[in-house]
């Protein structure tokens, strides 16, 4: 084994649950390297990742459905640990001859766990009654050979099974969720207890681990980074620089379209980590470019390639090297396996994805196994000051998606001022630290107002405050109410060209965080 290959892993096999993630965080969070894949691999490519254990993962599906994912029998042969979660646990009742049925009552909520006398130590974590999380529609009625119930709850016989002998173990509530009080400790004990697993793995390995993977690929040759100011590609470059130093270059375009004074802060920053950087000042193109443009996507798909067009321009100055580093992480990479095929493309996202299809370089993505909050303490690890690590997302097409409309120069100007207040009224405050983002945007509107005795026929900015977990469902986010009227009144009197400001109050679904 090379000393820079992947640790071995516990595999989580995904039938599509919201919930995947967390057992993979989970498990990492144990000091368990932990990584996802579809529940259609092969048998042949899971068995040649070596993995600790396995862990089959709930998911939205009946077991009765037409098509419903299922996985070879030979998968609980492999002399491996396996754990069953929800549908998974079913499916591997009805793969080993079990049989499942349409639950007489569906159980959804926290329930009591009762554990069944003379099982295995691992389910002394529960005490008797202990709260689990239940969601489920069918339930096993028969046992495959082998096992005996673990545990029941008030209207489920089998909420758990086990066949210690073979290592395979099933419960029908989720573990993964905070909800089931234990579960966590569930799992560690599965994981340690019957897997023999140690826990071993820390980020400062992985530094260390991908440090030395990125020096054996790019060898001699020359390495470039788009950079965009975001903690993802910071950090990819921050790792590339410690492994290859002089051989590397990053990159930031500055499209003219960043929050007040984010350009300067950000080089800033990152000169004083030494980072070798070029900025390219292309503003006036991107502006150019986008001017008489009012379609959203038209918008995005412009920025995009005029980005691409900057880089190439910017990479041919360098040479043309032969690497190009990316911040993908590990949420991008893991397949989908949506039930319903694939979702429906709502806006063109990330920008910079699609940079290499059409540039002769060769990847190098160092963060292609992490989650998001595992990137932050990296980041920090590498010297990020804390006001980079915790900066809230901004969409790789800037302000041009929060300019409703036209982009003009001063349509950007009075964005950007009343941005700036909205920013300076929250930053550091109890309520703006409560908040996943807050903006400003500005509408396509012009409306009446009086200003001394004069009419006024002015724009309108909405001022957006969301709470979210992970940006992919948002909740309004409350200001109070003395904090909202001096916003308003101070970007009315403030921002010249602006006479009347409105809050958004409308969650994701059905709306999204930003307005394109
Ligand atoms: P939406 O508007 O889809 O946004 O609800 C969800 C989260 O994604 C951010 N966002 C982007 N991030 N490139 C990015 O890197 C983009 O093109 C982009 N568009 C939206 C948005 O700010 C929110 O946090």
């Amino acid at each position: 084994m090379n000393s820079h290959s992947a640790p071995r892993p516990v595999v989580i096999l995904d039938f599509g649950s919201q919930l995947t993630q967390n057992i993979a965080r989970r498990v990492r969070e144990m000091g368990i390297y932990s990584e996802i894949l579809p529940f259609t691999t092969p048998i042949a490519q899971i068995r040649d990742k070596k993995p600790l254990a396995i862990i089959l993962s709930g998911g939205p599906s009946s077991v009765f459905e037409q098509d419903a994912p299922s996985v070879n029998l030979e998968l609980f042969k492999l002399d491996i640990p396996v754990l069953g979660i929800c549908y998974g646990m079913q499916l591997m009742a009805k793969v080993l001859g079990g049989k499942v049925v349409p639950a007489e009552v569906r159980e959804y909520g926290v329930t009591g766990f009762h554990r069944e006398k003379n099982t295995s130590s691992i389910w002394t974590v529960f005490p008797d009654s202990d709260p689990v999380l239940m969601s489920h529609g069918d339930s096993i009625l028969h046992l495959p050979s082998g096992f005996v119930g673990a545990g029941h709850t008030k209207t489920t016989p089998y909420a758990a099974m086990e066949n210690p002998k073979e290592k395979l173990f099933g419960v029908q509530f989720h573990p993964e969720v905070t909800q089931t009080r234990n579960g966590i400790k569930f799992i560690q004990n599965f994981l340690q207890n019957v897997a023999g697993v140690t826990p071993n793995w820390s980020l400062t390995g992985y530094i260390d681990r991908k440090i030395e993977e990125i020096r054996s690929v790019v060898k001699q040759d020359h390495l470039i980074c788009a950079l965009s100011g975001g903690i993802d590609s910071t950090v990819t470059a921050l790792l590339c620089h410690r492994a290859v130093g002089p051989q590397f270059t990053a990159v930031y375009v500055d499209n003219g379209l960043m929050r007040e004074g984010e350009t300067q802060s950000i080089v800033k920053d990152l000169q004083s980590l030494k980072l070798p950087l070029i900025v390219s000042h292309s503003s006036e193109l991107f502006i150019k470019r986008l001017s008489g443009v009012k379609d959203p996507e038209r918008k995005r798909k412009i920025i995009g390639r005029t980005f691409i067009h900057v880089f190439q321009k910017e990479a041919k100055q360098l040479g043309m090297p032969k690497y190009l580093a990316q911040g993908t992480l590990y949420p991008d990479v893991i397949e989908s396996v949506s039930s319903n095929g694939s979702s429906s493309v709502i806006k063109s996202h990330h920008n910079v994805g699609g940079l290499p299809k059409r540039m002769p370089f060769s990847l190098v993505e160092p963060l292609r196994e992490l989650f998001k909050d595992e990137v932050r303490i990296i980041g920090k690890e590498l010297g990020l000051p804390d006001h980079f690590v915790h900066r809230q997302p901004f969409p790789g097409p800037g302000l041009a998606i929060r300019i409703l409309g036209s982009i003009t120069n001063d349509r950007i100007r009075m964005v950007r001022e009343a941005d700036r207040i909205v920013r300076e009224e929250l930053d550091g405050t109890d309520t703006g630290k409560s908040l996943w983002q807050y903006f400003a945007v500005l509408l396509p509107v012009h409306s009446v107002g009086v200003m001394g005795d004069q009419r006024t026929y002015e724009n309108a900015i909405a001022v957006r405050t969301v709470t979210s977990v992970d940006g992919m469902t948002a909740d309004i986010g409350e200001i109070p109410h003395s904090l909202m009227l001096r916003i308003s009144h101070r970007i009315i009197s403030e921002v010249r060209g602006i006479n009347r400001v409105v809050h958004d109050i409308s969650p994701k679904p059905p709306s999204t965080i930003e307005w394109e």
